[in-house]
């Protein structure tokens, strides 16, 4: 499914914000207790360090701050907001949704307030979702959120997979336009592959297998990973979305600025530069101190080159992620 740059009125990124907890996990941390290396991780995946939320930290906590930083960003306040969604699938309970504490703790009005689960292509079908409302007229302003508590359903006896995960939040608000003289939201690609759905699961806890002491002990309640599975179709679909946002915007290879990719191996990333024909030197890459963030990899590595600089005013981005479903998406988005 494809948003498309016809009709008026669209969106745009009117500010970003992100929020990482401040305890550091660096791979010699891990292997303490895992069967694992500095150099393995490094060499395979790209990370050295992540972030681990703390004792009592919640996703809606850390989702909040990067609201907030987003909302100053764009010169907002919370009442401005007329809808919040959130790409998660580790809100703060199973019920209500994790969009609900954070309207709270943000103090919003009363407005729709939901979560997107599309794991870690949440943030990208969560900004496609408030582009759709923003092009309906139903909404002028919505607070597009990708956070995840991740270490709180990472199995810790897999090597294979407790390695990659970190936790924190970014988040980007969602304005109505009604000309191209600023920045614009220039199309949106998500897709989903149900009949891959065994590739990338927590199996119980759910309608089909409700937790047990026999579930609980044997982990089901935690992330599973045919991690050699998912990077193959890792490159093949984020490749394919983000040529499918380019074609859709009338845009080539040569007009994109930056590219902000789900930051889950940079050996993916390295094979996506190389097929998509875009320079790797114009990926945004932070999987060295952030891990894999999930849903919030894709706005935490844009808000974080947003302020370092090396994104600017008037580049044209491209955002693509990928995750359990298995679902992915792209976007492409002058800011
Ligand atoms: N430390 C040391 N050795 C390890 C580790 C580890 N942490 N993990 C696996 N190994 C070993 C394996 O046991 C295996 O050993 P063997 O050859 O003796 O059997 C060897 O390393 C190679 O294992 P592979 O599984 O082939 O490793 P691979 O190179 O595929 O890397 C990884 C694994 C990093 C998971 C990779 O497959 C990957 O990045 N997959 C895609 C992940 C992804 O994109 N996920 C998307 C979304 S995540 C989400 O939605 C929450």
């Amino acid at each position: 499914m494809s948003n498309t740059i016809d009709s008026w009125p669209r969106s745009r990124i009117k500010g970003t914000g992100s929020y990482v907890p401040a305890r550091v996990v660096t791979n010699d941390d891990l292997a303490k207790f895992v069967d694992t290396s500095d150099e393995w991780i490094r060499k395979r995946v790209g990370i050295r360090e992540r972030r681990y939320a703390a004792e009592g930290e919640t996703s809606s906590d850390m989702a909040a701050e990067a609201a907030r930083r987003a909302l100053a960003a764009a010169q907002m306040n919370p009442e401005d907001l007329d809808m919040i969604i959130v790409g998660t699938i580790t809100g703060d309970m199973p019920l209500p949704a994790c969009a609900v504490f954070i309207q709270r703790k943000l103090g919003c009005r009363e407005i729709p307030a939901f979560d997107v689960a599309a794991a870690c292509a949440g943030f990208i079908f969560a900004l496609s979702t408030g582009d759709s409302f923003i092009r309906s007229g139903a909404a002028r302003n919505v607070l597009v959120i990708g956070v995840e508590t991740l270490t709180r359903i990472t199995n810790f006896d897999d090597r294979n997979t407790c390695v990659l995960f970190g936790d924190g939040a970014g988040a980007a608000i969602l304005s109505c336009v009604e000309n191209a003289d600023d920045g614009l939201l220039l199309s949106t690609n998500i897709s989903t592959d149900g009949t891959q759905s065994d590739m990338l699961q927590i199996p119980a806890g759910g309608s089909k297998e409700p937790l047990t002491h026999e579930g609980l002990d044997a982990r089901r309640n935690k992330v599973f990973m045919n991690g050699q599975e998912v990077f193959k179709v890792a490159v093949r679909r984020l490749t394919s979305a983000s040529q499918a946002c380019m074609q859709l915007a009338g845009l080539t290879p040569e007009q994109i600025d930056w590219v902000v990719p789900h930051q889950a191996n940079l050996r993916i990333l390295n094979q996506i530069a190389a097929r998509l024909g875009i320079p790797y030197e114009r990926f945004v890459l932070n999987i060295e101190n952030r891990g894999n963030t999930s849903s919030a990899s894709v706005p935490i590595a844009l808000n974080e080159a947003i302020l370092d600089g090396r994104i600017k005013r008037g580049n044209t981005v491209l955002m693509c992620a990928l995750g359990g479903g298995i679902s992915w998406g792209s976007a492409l988005v002058r800011i």
